[in-house]
């Protein structure tokens, strides 16, 4: 079976597009370029460059692949594309920023690349000045969308703590995909280490917090609770398919002490992910 996050080499990169403009206010280059899919044929993607010594890139991969297996709204695609820095526009001077001097040595650069989804960041669809009221707005729609609850419990799972609006993509009325797994685990930056992972920690559940963010007395609703804890209670049986590739990818990108933590962490919390919401939600 062909792997679900392909690396793509040189010949599948079509053109470069454009830099997405900072005051999207992402933090990593992310550009729009488009490929020849092995399976998805002409693709348009938004490719993000990742330091391979640092944990960002396992993150997005970790992220993507059981969100897939749970099944939540997502982009269609994901790879990895490996190419010469020349084939980037004007890359020298994002390498000429201290944040991006580890490009300096590289001659090639890997992406984490996903399909273009049609859809709004959910803050940023918003024109500024953003108010409260509009905050709240989002926050109500948020936490109506059908798969709310079983985001929770994903996100849950792999302790995502970076899940603020921007990484939602807003489709249409209480309608989201999920994107921008760099950022598990730590809050701070895209990296952690073996002393981090706790696999009974409530790290900071940023999706949760619509819940609370809502002009609503109820801080979370029964409905919400129950969908969360039956989706966590399928997790188990939901990763078991795409499990060899987790494997594949952590013995791939991490040092073999650094694998074989992680995979206890991830398999514990998929174990576990119903009761650290039971916690979360003080029902038991
Ligand atoms: N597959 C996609 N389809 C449509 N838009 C996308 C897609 N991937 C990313 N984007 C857009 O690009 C923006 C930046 O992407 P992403 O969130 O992955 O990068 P980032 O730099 O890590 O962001 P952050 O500020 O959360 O650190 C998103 O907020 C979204 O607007
Ligand atoms: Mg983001």
């Amino acid at each position: 079976m062909p792997r679900i996050i392909q690396m793509l080499n040189e010949k599948a990169f079509v053109r470069f597009n454009n830099w997405l403009a900072s005051d999207d206010h992402h933090v990593n280059p992310v550009f729009i370029g488009e490929f020849n899919h092995p399976i998805a044929g002409h693709t348009e993607a938004f490719c993000k460059l990742y330091n391979p010594l640092e944990k960002g890139l396992i993150n997005e991969i970790v992220g993507y692949l059981i969100t897939y297996a749970i099944g939540l709204k997502q982009p269609e695609y994901a790879f990895l594309s490996v190419l010469p820095k020349e084939r980037l526009n004007e890359i020298s001077k994002l390498e000429k920023s201290s944040t991006y001097k580890w490009i300096r040595e590289k001659k090639s650069v890997i992406c984490f690349c996903t399909s273009r989804l049609d859809g709004h960041s959910a803050a940023f669809h918003l024109k500024p000045p953003i108010t409260e009221e509009a905050i709240t707005g989002i926050a109500d729609d948020v936490s109506k969308w059908n798969e709310y609850g079983a985001s929770i419990a994903l996100d849950e799972n792999i302790a995502h703590v970076d899940r603020h609006f921007n990484n939602l993509l807003r489709l249409g009325k209480q309608s989201y995909a999920l994107i921008d797994n760099g950022r598990l685990i730590n809050e701070k930056s895209e990296s952690w280490n073996l002393s981090m992972l706790n696999s009974k920690q409530l790290y900071n559940n940023k999706i949760l917090q619509a819940i609370n963010l809502r002009k609503c007395n109820k801080p979370a609703t029964d409905d919400i609770i129950t969908k969360a804890v039956l989706s966590a209670e399928m997790h188990t049986e939901k990763i078991k398919p795409i499990e060899s590739e987790v494997t594949f990818w952590l013995n791939t990108l991490l040092p073999e002490i650094e694998n074989d933590g992680f995979k206890k962490f991830l398999m514990d919390r998929t174990k576990d992910t119903p009761w650290l919401l039971k916690q979360r939600f003080k029902v038991i």
